[in-house]
């Protein structure tokens, strides 16, 4: 594996919980990979490109299977530049805390940035095609209460089935879900151990990777 880009989608920085677990991920990583570089793109700090009037009406040029032109094809260079450089990407590690039963708004902005026809996914005479093949994602999200199977609140996760979803789309089927929870709702002793569980989990995902 040659370069892995972690998208960081909590503002938490040092406190942040999953960040606790991407770093035991990252440190396993390099000691398996030590040639692998990782680009990190921190999105509460990096500048995302706004979608404007300009761009949104790119995008539907492309959906119709045009090329842009003039003053959209000039809006469109700062989407072209974060496409490329998620592409440029082996792997993907995504950091992020459930907001909201879902993720935080600058991770869906960056998700509404990059995923483009022609780029990311093609319309085919049946179906969509993903663009993004071949390519592994492992996701780290940490939650305030407990989403998992056996809870009743199961129903309102909506992180993990839309990011599956989404980069579904795109071709990326092999995504490995870290679920560190809950954090908040049991206290801190029952984060603290439910952290370690996740970043042993962590380090055999990288076993595997
Ligand atoms: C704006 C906001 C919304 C949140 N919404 C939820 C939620 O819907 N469900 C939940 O279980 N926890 C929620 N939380 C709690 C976080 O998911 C939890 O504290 C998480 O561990 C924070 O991760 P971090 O330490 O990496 O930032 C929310 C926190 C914030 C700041």
């Amino acid at each position: 594996m040659r370069k892995i880009l972690h998208i960081i989608a909590t503002p938490r920085g040092d406190v942040s919980r999953t960040l606790k677990i991407s770093g035991s991920f990252l440190e396993s990583l390099k000691n398996k990979y030590p040639e692998c570089a990782i680009d990190t793109l921190d999105l509460f700090k990096d500048t995302i490109p706004p979608l404007t009037l300009k761009t949104v009406s790119g995008k539907y040029v492309l959906l119709a299977g045009k090329d842009l032109s003039g003053d959209l094809k000039e809006a469109w260079l700062d989407i072209e530049r974060a496409i490329a450089r998620f592409l440029s990407a082996d792997a993907y590690l995504i950091s992020t805390p459930m907001w909201n039963f879902s993720i935080p708004y600058v991770l869906k902005h960056y998700i509404d940035v990059i995923i483009q026809p022609k780029y990311l996914f093609r319309y085919t005479d049946k179906d969509v095609e993903g663009l993004a093949k071949n390519k592994k994602m492992v996701i780290i999200t940490s939650r305030g209460g407990d989403y998992s199977a056996s809870s009743p609140f199961h129903a309102n996760d909506y992180q993990e089935p839309y990011l599956r979803a989404i980069f579904g789309l795109v071709g990326i089927a092999d995504i490995v879900f870290i679920n560190a929870q809950p954090m908040d709702a049991l206290g801190q002793g029952a984060a603290e151990e439910k952290i370690k569980q996740a970043q042993d989990l962590a380090a055999i995902t990288v076993e595997k990777f």
